[in-house]
């Protein structure tokens, strides 16, 4: 089949190159020259575990290619999928701009049937803005041409993006149109070659799963850091509670962890945009404001604590482990990490940080900060710092030489936001150990 994907991000990126990756023959248009001409000389934009042996392969077959020019673009692909970014707005509705421009590209160019499907996360209701958009520019254009809009949102995760496009949970599609439901099946077919796993349902209920399912995700990480903030408090330890209630299936262990909070580019304002959505509606989300808010606050709790422990900052250098929002990822959109370096600086700290993926977007999100230095390697890191704080759970951060972190830190002390650590080990370390909700297992504080 023939495919263009309106938008080469996290996403666009890597649903072009699986759909090449199975035969189709795919166009990826970005707006963006830079990114374009770095894909056309053989670089990836973003990190992606496994996606550039994916894009070099289909490269060569032929069968994924690039380009910025519209018109082509929107005359390749039968399916136009719109995969491009829907930031949070100021009032924390989802920015449609880009969907809405990218509907009418192809209502502007378009001379043939096309079934366009919505991949970016959109509210409910954006199929019909879609559509509107595409019949408004054929009629400026006083042409009749059929086209169908299907909502398709994607549940991939950044970091094993790769993998799960390969084999999804499942597919979700919306769609009214017997035709365009057809063409989704056969495109979807060989990712699901041991069994159906292609939810067919109407689009404002595909349009609203994707949001619930973020929305969900979002309140187990905030129910759990709400928990172990309470744990801290009443002598009790997180990481054993949380074993406790993850052996019921009903809850299960996965996304049960408590830390510094959520980040990324899809779940702080997906939960922001589906509050938005219910206020238009007239409903309220009692609890996803609560989920957002618990968030926020928990993205400070390790400066709190480094604060707690050292009383003034100033003149103090925090060795900081993991930049990204999550390992396995470049992505720094919303990361807790940001929150953590900033409180640090306005308390007058300096900070040394190393990701072993993320420092080069670190670089531009942190551009306007001063006091940010970075490192080559972990125990580089340490290198005149006072304390360390683990931000993000990258692998090599999960077995560090602890009597050489000892022996570099000022302070023997770590501050972990992702629990990554045993205390008992700590202890035997000769380490200052401060995990998150963690009361029973905690030596200080
Ligand atoms: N990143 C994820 O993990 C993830 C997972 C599931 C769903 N989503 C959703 O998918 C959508 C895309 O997310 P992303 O992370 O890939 O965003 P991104 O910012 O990485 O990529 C979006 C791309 O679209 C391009 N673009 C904007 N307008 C365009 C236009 N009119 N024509 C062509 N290109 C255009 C931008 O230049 C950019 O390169 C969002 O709605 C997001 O919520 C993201």
């Amino acid at each position: 089949m023939k495919l263009t994907m309106v938008g080469t991000g996290y996403v666009g990126l890597v649903t072009g190159a699986c759909f090449a990756e199975v035969g189709n023959d795919v166009l990826c248009l970005d707006l963006d020259e830079a990114k374009i001409r770095k894909l056309e000389s053989g670089g990836i934009p973003i990190y992606e575990p496994g996606l550039a042996e994916v894009v070099k392969r289909n490269v060569a077959a032929g069968r994924l290619r690039f380009t910025t020019d519209v018109a082509r673009a929107v005359q390749f692909g039968t399916v136009q999928c719109i995969a491009v970014g829907t930031p949070p707005g100021e009032d924390g509705s989802a920015d449609l701009q880009h969907v809405v421009g990218a509907a009418r590209n192809i209502g502007r160019h378009m001379s043939e049937y096309k079934v366009v499907v919505d991949k970016s996360t959109v509210p409910v209701g954006t199929a019909d803005k879609v559509r509107t958009a595409i019949a408004e520019e054929l009629a400026r254009r006083g042409v009749a041409i059929p086209f169908a809009v299907v909502s398709n949102p994607e549940f991939l995760k950044e970091g094993a993006a790769v993998e799960d496009f390969m084999r999804p949970d499942r597919v979700v599609v919306g769609s009214d149109d017997p035709q365009a439901t057809q063409t989704m099946r056969t495109l979807y077919a060989p990712f699901q070659r041991n069994h159906e796993r292609l939810l067919v349902m109407d689009v404002r209920s595909a349009e609203l799963t994707k949001y619930a399912a973020n929305a969900m995700l979002a309140t187990r990480i905030s129910f759990m850091n709400e928990l172990a903030n309470l744990a801290e408090r009443l002598g009790a330890d997180i990481e054993e509670v949380r074993k406790g209630i993850g052996s019921d299936p009903r809850i299960g262990y996965q996304f049960l962890y408590a830390g510094i909070g959520y980040g990324g580019s899809c779940f702080p304002k997906d939960v922001k945009a589906l509050i938005h959505t219910a206020a238009e509606a007239g409903a309220r989300l009692p609890v996803l404001d609560a989920v957002e808010r618990v968030n926020a606050e928990q993205k400070r709790v390790l400066a709190a604590k480094i604060l707690k422990r050292f009383g003034k900052l100033s003149g103090r250098r925090i060795a900081v482990w993991g930049l990204a929002f999550k390992p396995n990822t470049d992505d720094m959109r919303e990361a807790p990490s940001r929150v953590l370096i900033e409180e640090l600086l306005a308390n007058g700290a300096s900070v040394s940080a190393y990701d072993p993926i993320a420092m080069p977007a670190a670089k531009s999100a942190f551009a306007d900060l001063k006091g940010v230095t970075y490192a080559d390697s972990p125990l580089a890191a340490l290198d005149g710092a006072d304390a360390l704080a683990v931000v993000t759970e990258w692998k090599e951060f999960r077995s560090p030489d602890f009597q050489a972190i000892r022996a570099r830190l000022k302070t023997p002390a770590i501050f972990d936001g992702r629990n990554l650590y045993d205390p008992e080990e700590m202890k035997r370390a000769g380490l200052e150990y401060y995990p998150v909700g963690r009361a029973a297992a905690r030596q200080h504080e």
